[in-house]
């Protein structure tokens, strides 16, 4: 590649990078601060349920190693032993928790 067209595209991915921190990905997700921030915020809950925090990025190094967003989603969508469903949510959908995965992944993942 030139480096011409590197520098272009750094800087498209640049301007794509800081449209997404201004409106979608960065912006509060509803779902997460409603339900996720419970224990993925720390906190006693974070404490007590051990929960990765998403202010310390070091402790999703393992989980992000052991399975991609697809799998996460699917994990916290569906349940796992160690997740209730959906965070325990009731009231939310499928796409409004796909979306607090992608949140929280974005936040982690910067
Ligand atoms: C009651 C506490 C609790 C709530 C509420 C909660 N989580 Fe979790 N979450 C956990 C715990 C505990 C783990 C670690 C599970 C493990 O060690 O495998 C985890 C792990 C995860 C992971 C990593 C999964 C993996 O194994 O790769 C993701 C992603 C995640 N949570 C997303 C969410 C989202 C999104 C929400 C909100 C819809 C949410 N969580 C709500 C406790 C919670």
């Amino acid at each position: 590649m030139n480096t011409k067209r590197m520098i272009k595209q750094s800087t498209l991915s640049f301007i794509v990078f800081t449209t997404l921190a201004n409106t979608s990905v960065f912006a509060e997700d509803s779902t997460f601060a409603n339900v996720c921030s419970d224990c993925h915020a720390g906190g006693f809950k974070g404490w007590v349920s051990g929960a990765p925090n998403i202010n310390k990025k070091n402790k999703w190094d393992e989980f992000l190693n052991r399975h991609t967003a697809e799998e996460m989603k699917e994990i916290v969508v569906n349940g796992l032993s160690d997740h209730k469903r959906k965070g325990g949510c009731k009231t939310c959908s499928k796409d409004d928790i796909e979306a607090s995965v992608d949140y929280m992944l974005a936040l982690v993942s910067q």
